[in-house]
């Protein structure tokens, strides 16, 4: 690999059984190349089965999730050295009160959507609590995206703040997620829009600014309805999300 290992923060998401999780790890991690990752995450607290496409998932596909035995998984990659760091991604508070019941190690992150439409109001304190850092999915509502939302990107409070300031929406959108104490992984794949999402590091929002934000009306961009099934361990989207909807 040519690439200085020490620059590249290496994240992956494990899925399915936690008998699967080594199996992903030797299938993603080894056959790259790599030594270790820098942080390896349970993607959602769903089990579903191996080979199945979560967007598309057929009755019978998702299957009940075991909380601490896949943790328990998680804690013995990190004693093997394989990762540096292991999290959660897709946990509500009550889900990680049941994980931190047995946990040896406790998660060092909690990757969620996060946005100015959806602003985690019960998750965040919850994690500085218990010292879980987040990363903000999603952080400008996914615009563009076949499921995402343009709640973001075309917020008028964020278009006055950030004409009033000189800055972009998407700007403005990202600081005010900084200003939270979360990390907001953004995606783009134009090179004048990734520089552009650098630029939130040498100026802030102001108090007004900030009250002006929180009146954005709340909404989760994605439910993920597709996990809920009749017949399947989880009935509905409440109960996924334990209630925060
Ligand atoms: N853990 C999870 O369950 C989970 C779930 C969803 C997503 N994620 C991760 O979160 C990351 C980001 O989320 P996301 O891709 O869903 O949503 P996002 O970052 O909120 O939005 C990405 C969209 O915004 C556009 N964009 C980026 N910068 C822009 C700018 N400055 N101005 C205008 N448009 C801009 C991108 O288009 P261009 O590419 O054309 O710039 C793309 O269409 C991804 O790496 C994804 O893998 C994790």
């Amino acid at each position: 690999m040519s690439l200085n290992r020490i620059l590249v923060f290496f994240n992956f998401h494990f899925f399915f059984s936690f008998f699967f999780l080594f199996v992903s790890f030797e299938i993603y991690v080894r056959t790259m190349g790599l030594e270790y990752l820098d942080l390896y995450l349970i993607h959602w607290p769903v089990r579903i089965k191996e080979g199945a496409n979560m967007f598309n998932l057929a009755e019978g596909e998702v299957l009940p999730f075991d909380i601490h035995g896949t943790w328990k998984a998680m804690e013995d990659c990190s004693k093997l050295g394989l990762t540096k760091s292991i999290g959660l991604s897709n946990f509500s508070c009550e889900k990680i009160s049941q994980l931190l019941e047995h946990a040896t190690i406790p998660p060092a992150i909690n990757q969620v959507e996060m946005n100015v439409s959806w602003q985690q109001r019960k998750l965040l304190p919850f994690c500085k609590e218990k010292r879980i850092h987040v990363c903000g999915w999603s952080p400008l509502g996914a615009y563009g995206v076949l499921w995402g939302s343009n709640a973001v990107m075309e917020s008028q409070i964020l278009k006055d703040i950030a004409t009033s300031k000189s800055k972009t929406i998407s700007q403005v959108a990202l600081r005010w997620i900084y200003e939270q104490g979360v990390s907001p992984i953004v995606k783009s794949f134009n090179e004048d829009r990734m520089q552009q999402n650098l630029q939130i590091f040498d100026w802030e929002l102001t108090k007004e600014e900030n009250v002006q934000i929180l009146q954005i009306p709340q909404r989760r961009v994605f439910r993920a309805d597709s996990f809920v099934q009749e017949n399947g361990p989880i009935k509905s989207v409440e109960e996924l999300w334990d209630g925060d909807i």
